[in-house]
């Protein structure tokens, strides 16, 4: 099922830090791992940290004391990177009674301070999850891409997406008349313009890994592996080293080696560690659900039953069109 077989057998996975291993999955806290990493030997550390929201896997505390936690894990993550890798830092929103801290904006500083430099904020836009009452819904969480320096890898052509008016042509100049975008698609963007409409879309349409997708275990917020595949095609190399220090349940190992890039990570919690081996071994041999890397989102036509009007609400929805009409004249 998944694309890319990549090795004829399974290839052994260490538990600890092995520099021929293929994968490393260590089960602990990723302090105590990253001191057995040599410094400067990871090409791509891509996570998605724990956003002190009192999840299942985490103790809410302040923020002050959840981010000076994260700047010294932060630090060492710095040490490990090669001088020509990327940090991709996703983050969303801590929220406490009711009130948003954007957390992008609070880990922007403790990336700077070390001198990094950041490439791009990505906004992974999807279409779902919780509706709030007393502000609007959210529906976008952020990557911070960060280099290390300015010689660092970059390879667009592997991520480029269809372009819409591929037909387009150049109407003026010494190239009047010729096809003016690029054969391989354009460049997938990173810029959300507040008046974009979504089908005109520059958001990263990567359905957020919910109920309804394939990918979907038991972790309460995993990454879709077409989101690190993204990164791990465009910032690293074959036989590169991709790192998510707050590992989960396996997904950006999954897309390294999808990628025949090497993957690493560390994860504290035992019952999401068995299920990234279970995710890894069911990946090797081909029964890995994955979504495929820039595959639509589904719109809806308007014809399923869940996009029709319940009948007890057609009175309502009349009256409501007719006085957005009235807005409108
Ligand atoms: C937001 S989740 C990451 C999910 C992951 N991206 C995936 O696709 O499954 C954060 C993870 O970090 C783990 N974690 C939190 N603190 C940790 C630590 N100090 N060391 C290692 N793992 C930790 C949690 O158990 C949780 O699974």
């Amino acid at each position: 099922m998944n694309n890319l077989p990549l090795f004829n057998a399974p290839r052994k996975i260490a538990p600890h830090y092995e520099p021929d291993a293929d994968i490393v999955l260590y089960q602990g806290d990723t302090n105590d791992f990253m001191e057995t990493i040599p410094d400067e030997s990871i090409k791509l550390i891509i996570t998605s940290p724990p956003y002190n929201l009192g999840k299942a896997y985490e103790k809410k505390v302040d923020i002050e004391e959840y981010l000076s936690g994260q700047a010294q894990t932060i630090e060492t993550l710095y040490r490990k990177l090669r001088p020509d890798g990327s940090i991709c830092w996703q983050a969303g929103n801590f929220v406490e009674k009711g009130e948003v801290f954007p957390l992008d904006m609070y880990y922007y500083p403790i990336f700077k301070n070390l001198g990094l430099s950041l490439r791009n904020r990505i906004i992974w836009h999807f279409g779902h999850g919780l509706h709030t009452r007393k502000r609007f819904s959210g529906r976008y969480e952020t990557i911070l891409w960060f280099t290390k320096s300015e010689e660092y890898t970059f390879n667009l052509d592997p991520v480029r997406v269809p372009s819409k008016y591929p037909g387009k042509r150049h109407y003026k100049g010494p190239n009047k008349g010729k096809p003016s975008g690029n054969p391989k698609g354009k460049n997938p963007s990173d810029v959300w313009e507040i008046l974009a409409a979504e089908w005109d879309s520059c958001f990263w349409e990567i359905p957020n890994v919910k109920s309804n997708h394939p990918e979907k275990t038991g972790h309460p917020c995993q990454f879709p592996i077409e989101l690190v595949e993204r990164c791990v095609l465009a910032l690293t190399n074959e036989g590169d080293w991709v790192f998510d220090p707050y590992a989960g349940v396996g997904s950006a190992l999954i897309a390294a080696v999808k990628r025949k890039r090497k993957g690493m990570g560390s994860e504290k919690n035992k019952e999401y560690v068995d299920i990234a081996h279970k995710r890894i071994a069911a990946f090797y041999n081909g029964t890995l659900f994955i979504r495929p890397l820039g595959k639509p989102v589904h719109k809806p036509t308007g014809r399923e039953k869940v996009s029709q009007i319940p009948p007890e609400w057609q009175s309502v929805t009349q009256k409501r069109l007719l006085e957005k009409r009235e807005d409108y004249e």
